[in-house]
């Protein structure tokens, strides 16, 4: 089956589907993106992602690229198009082509490209393992609460990861506080059953998957304090995990090398897993 990826209003072959050299998302990273699950051929939290792609638009001053009613259909379209049940939809917005100038360009039509593709439902037992962190200075910018396509710090760190033969890389602020990870947010319970996630301040991305996990730790009763905690405190915690769009809720199980709660997931993050799987399994807020 031929992919089928959505650019600037065409549907189009995988292969041919492009955008201009002097795209400013090419030359300047000048864009924004969002990453969306797809369960049972439906957008998990469409209105979540949607929320927040306004929000990055609006902070870097680049126009909604159609209105979301129409974002919605063209999701749909590329979802059904390519015949994802189980997958992942990307889109992205750049400020569009302009000839290379810093400033933003005059009158320039934000570009738009959406695709979809398919991936096999996670294995049970990669949560069960755990998986390794290490940790890494977070080199970002000042405003990671915008999603934008400029990746090129969580690049490295994921690859410093992959390299120490770990799943992910925690950043760390220069007062030893975790932001979080290279695309995922970073969570601990604490000894005392106290679930600690960092504010969504200007230094991490306020992820989806995070609110969703903070409603599901509120329903199952645990709880939630958002404060900043340090590498010295995880280590020392009962229980880590990530969460994201790909990461679901992924415990971890070691920290450079530490093993966290004894080296093996926790009930809470095994909890939370399972109402999170569930909730979108369940269609909980599709599109
Ligand atoms: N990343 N923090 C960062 C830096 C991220 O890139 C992501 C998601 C998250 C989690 O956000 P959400 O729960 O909304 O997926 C946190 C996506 C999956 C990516 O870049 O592929």
């Amino acid at each position: 089956m031929t992919r089928i990826v959505y650019v600037n209003g065409r549907y189009l072959p995988h292969r041919s589907a492009a955008v201009h050299v002097e795209d400013r998302g090419y030359q300047f990273a000048d864009g924004v993106y969002e990453v969306i699950a797809v369960e049972r051929g439906r957008l998990v939290d469409a209105g979540p992602h949607l929320t927040r792609l306004a929000r990055s638009l609006k902070e870097l001053s680049i126009a909604q690229p159609m209105s979301d009613a129409a974002l919605r259909h063209v999701m749909g379209e590329v979802v059904r198009r390519n015949r994802v049940r189980r997958g992942i939809l990307y889109l992205q917005v750049t400020r569009g082509v302009a000839p290379r100038s810093h400033a933003f360009p005059d009158g320039a039509t934000p570009s738009l490209v959406v695709m979809a593709r398919s991936i096999p439902p996670a294995d049970p037992a990669t949560a069960e393992r755990g998986c390794d962190v290490i940790t890494v200075p977070d080199i970002r910018w000042k405003r990671c609460d915008i999603k934008t396509v400029s990746l090129l710090p969580n690049v490295l760190a994921k690859q410093q990861a992959k390299d120490a033969g770990a799943f992910e890389a925690l950043q760390v602020d220069a007062e030893g506080f975790v932001t979080e990870g290279s695309a995922a947010n970073a969570w601990i319970i604490s000894q005392a059953g106290v679930l600690v996630t960092r504010p969504a301040d200007h230094a991490i991305l306020d992820g989806v998957t995070r609110r969703s996990v903070m409603a599901l730790a509120a329903e199952a009763g645990i709880e939630v304090e958002e404060r900043p905690f340090t590498v010295a405190e995880a280590k020392a915690a009962a229980e880590a995990f990530l969460t994201g769009t790909t990461a679901l809720v992924m415990p971890v199980v070691r920290i450079d090398g530490t093993p966290v709660g004894g080296g093996t997931p926790g009930p809470f993050s095994l909890r939370l897993l399972a109402d999170y799987t569930a909730r979108a399994a369940d269609g909980g807020g599709a599109l």
